[in-house]
């Protein structure tokens, strides 16, 4: 892989042995991909915060420096870590003080996280806590080339925003925060970005959860591709294309889709596959989405529901203000349990606006930084859970072994106060 004369120095430990350990780090990475050479990045989004038991031995044996080196750089290094060469930001993690005697979650993993929240905040690192960095502040520009992890960030940030990144992983985000530097291959590359797979879309698709259905469907089909939708499309909106690429990068492994007309790199159908020939499409209608909807309910059983979780990725203001207006006035039913997730900084806002007292008034809680699925944590004896995420209802059966109903948000409130499922095919 070519260095410039910046990596070699910074390999030969100009900058220090912690810089010099995340430069051989890149290298090695850069190399197992076939990499040709590494690209400046000035975005870098990791979860280098995110508590473990063996960070917690770490940090017991060697402090926060130590951790960082094993966790973050792949090294048994002994050095300093320096502050964040790049602007960095914590992505989502595990729950924080506010969910404490809500969530069963462990205290000590509590600590430790606020622990490194102290020791990253000080190094340079935002502490967003939120898998939807581009809805608190941190919006790539087109064209800008970033190291992030979080599938449903990355499909966003390269597919909505037209930023480019792979989805990256601890080592080489906490690489790349020192170095400024990634492997560019992937999705660095606009020949990599093309379209692969058409969809032709002969159902109307409008509202977060046909786009979440939809997404699911994109993302079954091509895995780990690149899908080109047209179609009966109405105008998405940022909470549509949140579900829509979650879903895709669940039900697959998509980190760049085309929408022509609507997202950045596809003015037109032809653009999106590069002037190649435009493959025949696979159509997306009325009997392909009541699969999808049979699917993603494939894990309920018991209509007794007793958790609802909303806010996967994490709810923008809009989700918010529509949860406190389903529930206004309302109660949650005796033994059912609403969470609503939002990143810390969008919670500030729902406060001031009164939204977060109203959903707390009917006994629903809104929690930051975290998720279920995240800190493998929900309501003790939770059997049977709805959420209008087509995202969590694919993983959290498998994670908590519990049951999943989804649907649109309206219907996961009235489950929430009624206690019971009534969500019906549309
Ligand atoms: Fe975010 Fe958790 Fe969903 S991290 S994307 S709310 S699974």
């Amino acid at each position: 892989m070519k260095l410039d004369d910046t990596d070699k120095a910074m390999l030969d430990g100009a900058e220090g042995p912690a810089v010099a350990a995340a430069m051989d780090l890149l290298v090695r990475y850069g190399q197992a991909l076939d990499a040709e050479e590494l690209c400046d990045v000035r975005n870098v989004a990791g979860t280098m915060t995110q508590p473990s038991p063996i960070k917690a031995r770490l940090v017991r044996e060697g402090g926060w420096h130590k951790a960082y080196a094993v966790l973050n750089l792949d090294s048994d290094g002994d050095f300093t870590i320096p502050d964040m060469k790049v602007p960095t930001c914590q992505l989502q993690q595990s729950f924080g003080p506010d969910a404490e005697g809500i969530a069963p979650y462990p205290r000590e993993l509590i600590t430790l996280q606020s622990d490194a929240e102290a020791f990253y905040g000080r190094k340079g690192v935002s502490i967003l806590a939120t898998c939807t960095p581009y809805q608190v502040g941190n919006i790539p520009v087109r064209g800008e080339h970033l190291a992030w992890m979080e599938s449903s960030a990355v499909v966003y940030a390269n597919s909505v925003l037209g930023a480019r990144t792979n989805c990256e992983g601890t080592a080489s985000t906490g690489a790349a925060s020192l170095t400024g530097r990634i492997p560019c291959w992937g999705n660095h590359h606009a020949a990599n970005r093309l379209g692969t797979h058409h969809i032709d879309v002969r159902t109307a698709v409008g509202g977060p959860l046909d786009w979440g259905m939809l997404g699911y469907f994109a993302g079954g089909l091509v895995q780990e591709e690149r899908p080109v939708v047209t179609g009966a499309l109405a105008q998405p909106d940022l909470l549509d294309l949140k579900h829509f690429g979650a879903a895709a990068a669940s039900s697959g492994g998509v980190e760049i889709y085309h929408l022509p007309g609507i997202t950045p790199e596809a003015p037109t159908l032809e653009a999106a596959f590069g002037g190649r020939p435009v493959p025949e499409a696979a159509v997306y209608g009325a009997r392909e989405r009541a699969a999808v909807y049979a699917d993603l309910n494939s894990q309920g059983d018991s209509t007794d529901v007793d958790f609802v979780l909303l806010g996967c990725p994490h709810a923008s203001l809009d989700q918010v203000r529509d949860t406190a207006r389903l529930l206004d006035g309302r109660r949650l039913a005796s033994g059912t349990q609403l969470w609503l997730m939002v990143p810390r900084a969008l919670r500030t806002t729902a406060d001031r606006n009164g939204w977060t007292q109203i959903i707390e008034r009917a006994g629903g809680r809104v929690l930051t930084d975290s998720c279920p699925a995240m800190s493998r944590s929900a309501p003790p004896g939770t059997k049977v859970f709805a959420t209008d995420s087509a995202k969590q209802a694919h993983y959290l059966p498998a994670i908590l072994g519990i049951e999943a109903w989804f649907g649109t948000l309206a219907e996961c409130v009235d489950a929430a106060v009624t206690g019971r499922w009534k969500g019906e095919p549309r």
